[in-house]
């Protein structure tokens, strides 16, 4: 069991979300601090706490605040990414929902830190419900003059707005968030030039996940001393960890990073329902390396550990299949899920996600031959790294590793012949999959 219990970004204190609730809790305390110290003093604190990024990869927040234009002749800009669309995370609505002023509060510190002009947050569509808790949420902090032209007084002033996405996946992806925001097409941008320096309509931008700005006003008022002592220590903090599938009582569960795998599972989230054994445990969101239920014990939930055990963090989002479980058919389900979400912009990924799916597929009608899970390999190792974002690469790991864990699961299935059958492609297709 973990040592440290406090709940620091969904405390269990009821009506959170309303300003005055959130105020007689020490809310917009670390703001009126914020305003009182340097912009760069701000980005060296939030350095110094090694926070790292929660939206998935795990990235430096006060570098990557660090590597905005001190001096620009053009606005500047914060996206705050509540787009939360991968499969398994729900976390950030949980915000929203309990504890919103936290999160505008840590993005109104970071506007001024950076100098930006406007915030914009993006949230999928389909989150109406947390959409209009937000908005209220932001009107009130407008009219105590927490955001608007002239904050607390100081001369220092910001907008914020919010924007629905239309529901796709891609769309989180930072750059393509840009183009959405834009009213484009939501396409991934080529990097370079990064957003700091070209990012929304051209100006300087930073993009950050709402999980990871929540825990801005907590490193300010604690401390970053405070701040890096919880947790991994590469990876500190608390970590608002999604558990889903079959577990007794699915849910988000805060804790700090580093905490046991099996403790989430076992002490937290109740267990395997009929205590079944764990087939296969995707620990940090749908495109996250799977692991065996073999493997789970004395596994870390922090990014160095999962990294050592060929894993990763991602967002938290933990997906627990008991032994009943045909994995096969949930890979298949993923690799659907990739193949619809696909922008279509690079190849690999437009034509190898489809090509993934429906060899898949062959297996579950019992079509599928021992070569096909080479094939299938080979179609998911040329769709990594070879796509202008990372959603190829998401589409190709939950498959690598299911064919490298659960070989035997594909060999059970497989018709037992050496030859896989012609793939019925569109003949405009030249490719080497039919070679
Ligand atoms: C296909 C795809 C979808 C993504 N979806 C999200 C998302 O919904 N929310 C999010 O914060 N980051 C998402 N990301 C990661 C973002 O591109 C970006 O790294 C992140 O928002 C940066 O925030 P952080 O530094 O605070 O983690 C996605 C990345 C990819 C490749």
């Amino acid at each position: 069991m973990s040592e440290f219990t406090e709940k620091l970004i969904l405390p269990d204190i009821p009506n959170l979300h309303q300003l005055d609730v959130y105020e007689r809790h020490g809310g917009y305390q670390a703001l009126r601090k914020a305003m009182g110290m340097k912009p760069e003093e701000i980005i060296e604190e939030v350095k110094k706490s090694n926070l790292r990024g929660r939206g998935g990869a795990c990235f430096p927040t006060g570098m990557k605040w660090s590597f905005m234009p001190k001096q620009s002749t053009k606005p500047k800009y914060l996206c705050a990414n509540g787009d939360e669309s991968e499969p398994g995370t729900f976390k950030d609505r949980q915000i929203f929902e309990c504890n919103p002023h936290l999160f505008i509060e840590g993005a109104i510190i970071a506007a001024y830190a950076m100098g930006v002009t406007t915030v914009y947050t993006y949230i999928r569509g389909e989150y109406a419900k947390w959409i209009a808790i937000l908005q209220k949420a932001v009107d009130d902090a407008y009219a105590r003059n927490y955001i608007g032209k002239n904050i607390l007084g100081t001369g220092f002033g910001t907008e914020f707005v919010i924007y629905r996405g239309a529901g796709a996946y891609i769309c989180g992806e930072e750059s393509a968030l840009m183009n959405s925001l834009q009213g484009e097409r939501g396409y991934p941008r080529v990097k370079p030039p990064f957003p700091a320096q070209v990012g929304l309509y051209g100006c300087p931008t930073t993009i950050n996940n709402i999980e990871t700005i929540a825990n801005v006003p907590i490193i300010l008022n604690r401390g970053a001393e405070w701040y890096w002592k919880i947790g991994a220590p590469k990876q500190p903090g608390t970590l608002l960890y999604g558990i889903s599938g079959h577990v007794n009582k699915p849910g988000v569960y805060e804790f700090p990073t580093g905490i046991l795998l099996t403790d989430l599972i076992y002490n937290y989230a109740g267990g395997v329902p009929g205590e079944k054994k764990i087939k296969a445990v995707i620990p940090g969101g749908s495109s996250t390396m799977w692991l065996r239920g073999e493997e789970i014990e004395g596994v870390k939930m922090d990014a160095d550990s999962l990294k050592a055990v060929g894993t990763a963090i991602g967002t938290g989002g933990v997906i627990v299949m008991d032994e009943d479980t045909d994995v096969l058919k949930v890979l298949a389900r993923i690799a659907h899920f990739y193949h619809h979400e696909s922008c279509g912009q690079c190849t690999p990924c437009r034509e190898g996600c489809g090509w993934m799916e429906k060899i898949l597929n062959r297996f579950l009608a019992g079509d599928g031959t021992m070569s096909d899970i080479d094939l299938l390999m080979d179609v998911a190792n040329n769709i990594e790294g070879n796509t202008i974002c990372a959603l190829g690469d998401a589409a190709a790991w939950p498959v690598q590793s299911v064919i490298r864990k659960f070989r035997e699961e594909f060999e059970a299935r497989a018709k037992k012949s050496p030859t896989a059958p012609k793939p019925v492609t569109p003949p405009h297709l030249v490719t080497t999959f039919d070679a």
